[in-house]
């Protein structure tokens, strides 16, 4: 039994074996596995929840969905608690999303007899999509040695940067960012970064990948940019950066568009943003074979 909180606790070896087993769900492998995962989902989700309840389908395990509206966190029962409820009910896993930080957790890791699968905490790690992400550069790559990753955007608040980051460099990327600087992280020293840009064209001009991320308006308490519009032209992905750029581009979605990227470009030739959603239904598939089966 295995948990996932944050990528920063996963062995080489530990994603090699993920990687390795997703191209072969990819590839059509079946695994079967049983007992109850519960899908604890206090933060809004399309592709996270649904590619995780598809993939605990698809190996046999039973779905249950909780959500913090109808659950008991609207009496004020906790998220310790809440987790020793579903241990006593039985289920081997929980998946779950939360708006807040769990950290640290490894004395509560230590106290439950459950595998925890963490889906987005709060601005600290999403890792499963930091584990897609490498995936999907594998592929399109075949080695990442050396290529030159460009984060765009909401670095502040993004799980996604904090997760991807840490994978994409241990796999030999160099990875820089392009913000504006009141979306940069104060402590922004420890990410070990190739590059901290204030000019897209020039950013571009050095990425062999973007990975636009999306502007959080939800977590951000105040003015971060002057207008979405303003930020579009400084900072988004237009159909002009589009034409000039020479690499491939990301997005973990929900795409704000015409906000972080021009809707029309979506799905343009230079996107992989559906071959991550895509992937994500295997990588979730080998997270959940990881945590649960052996
Ligand atoms: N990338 C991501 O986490 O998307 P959802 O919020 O739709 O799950």
């Amino acid at each position: 039994m295995h948990s996932l909180i944050s990528v920063l606790d996963l062995k080489r070896g530990e994603v090699e074996q993920i990687l390795r087993h997703a191209k072969e769900f990819k590839e059509g492998k079946e695994v079967s596995l049983n007992g109850d995962l519960a899908l604890l989902f206090f933060e809004a989700s399309t592709r996270t929840r649904v590619s995780f309840e598809k993939a605990a389908k698809e190996l046999g395990l039973n779905t249950y969905f909780v959500s913090s509206s109808q659950s008991s966190i609207t009496k004020g029962e906790g998220f310790y608690d809440t987790l020793k409820t579903l241990e006593a009910l039985g289920f081997k896993a929980v998946v779950f999303r939360v708006p807040f930080v769990f950290f640290p957790y490894h004395d509560t890791l230590k106290s439950l007899n459950l595998s925890l699968v963490n889906a987005g905490d709060g601005t600290h790690q999403h890792p499963t999509q930091g584990l897609i992400d490498l995936f999907t550069l594998l592929e399109e790559f075949g080695s990442i040695e050396g290529v030159k990753v460009l984060y765009v955007g909401d670095i502040l608040f993004s799980r996604v940067f904090r997760s991807g980051v840490h994978l994409l460099k241990s796999f030999g990327a160099e990875v820089s960012v392009c913000a504006p600087r009141t979306l940069l992280p104060r402590n922004l020293e420890v990410f070990g970064l190739r590059e901290v840009f204030s000019e897209l064209e020039e950013a571009l001009s050095w990425a062999d990948v973007g990975i636009w991320l999306r502007l959080q308006e939800e977590r951000q308490d105040g003015n971060f940019v002057p207008s979405k519009e303003s930020y579009f032209k400084r900072f988004g992905l237009t159909k002009e950066r589009y034409e000039s750029f020479e690499g491939v581009f990301m997005h973990p979605g929900p795409v704000n568009r015409n906000v972080d990227i021009d809707g029309d470009l979506i799905y343009a030739e230079k996107s992989l943003i559906y071959k991550q959603v895509q992937n994500g239904l295997f990588v979730r598939k080998a997270v959940l074979e990881w945590a649960i089966g052996i």
